[in-house]
């Protein structure tokens, strides 16, 4: 039987001087090798969930456990075998990193000045990147490559440490059409060749990868629908949340 990799109790977050919490009665499992999507208007939680699995929140009330660990217990433990995609990672175009740099940080925290690196570091980096078909790039600049580019080398980031969970936040966004379907196909293929387990953040309905077979929903704070793609995708229900949708 496939472990459940991610299980969330009744959890609750709430953000430091707020008094209702952003995402609440949250139940989730997921299992080791699933792809799942989580879908839902601006503002509906989606990554604020994705922080309180990493352990970057803390959840208030209710249990949460990542590869059976309690969350807030493990924190470090966890994160290390967690590739996680921030939503909207900017960079100063004129930043004196090489791309390289760049994926690096995701094994070391730091960009620029890192602790000692070892070839064992080295040799994650060149993998991961020739993984997403970048290694041509390690040593350009990072603020002159496309959209596409960029976000490939930051999911090479999120690989940099060979990690059993991915967490995106919206891999899609800023991308245009040829970018998306490319990151897609990369998507796939990460999950079919190495089964790393994906939890992917979208708002784009029109954008869920073929190997995405589960498709989660939120809207307001909480999950309202967690089915199969094709369910989902079809139901009524869907189209109102989207037009009514959104925190407010
Ligand atoms: N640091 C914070 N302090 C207080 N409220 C916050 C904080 N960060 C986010 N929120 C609020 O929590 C709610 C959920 O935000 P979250 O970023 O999780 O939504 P989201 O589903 O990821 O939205 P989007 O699709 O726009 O990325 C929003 O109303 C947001 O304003
Ligand atoms: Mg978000």
């Amino acid at each position: 039987m496939l472990q459940d990799i991610i299980d969330l109790r009744r959890i609750e977050t709430i953000y430091e001087g707020e008094k209702i919490p952003v995402i609440y009665d949250i139940n989730l499992k997921i299992k080791s090798g699933e792809f799942v999507a989580i879908i839902g208007p601006n503002g509906a939680g989606k990554t604020t969930l994705l922080e309180t699995i990493n352990g970057l929140l803390d959840y208030i009330s209710g249990e949460g456990f990542v590869f059976r660990k309690e969350i807030k217990k493990n924190k470090s433990q966890i994160r290390k075998e967690i590739g996680y995609l921030i939503q909207n990672f900017e960079i100063d175009p004129l930043a004196p990193f090489l791309c390289k740099d760049i994926v690096m940080s995701g094994r070391t925290g730091k960009i620029g000045t890192f602790r000692f690196t070892t070839k064992k570091d080295w040799d994650k980096i060149w993998y991961s990147m020739g993984l997403v078909g970048m290694i041509d790039f390690a040593n350009r600049p990072i603020g002159k490559l496309s959209g596409g580019e960029f976000q490939k080398i930051l999911i090479a980031r999120a690989l940099a440490q060979q990690p059993r969970l991915l967490l995106l936040d919206e891999p899609f966004s800023n991308l245009d059409y040829a970018s998306k379907i490319q990151i897609e196909t990369l998507l796939n293929r990460i999950h079919e060749k190495y089964k790393i387990t994906i939890v992917m953040v979208s708002h784009d309905l029109n954008f869920v990868p073929v190997g995405c077979n589960r498709i989660i929903v939120m809207d307001k704070g909480r999950i309202i629908m967690d089915d199969k793609k094709e369910k989902i995708l079809h139901s009524n229900k869907i189209n109102d949340i989207f037009k009514n949708g959104g925190r407010k």
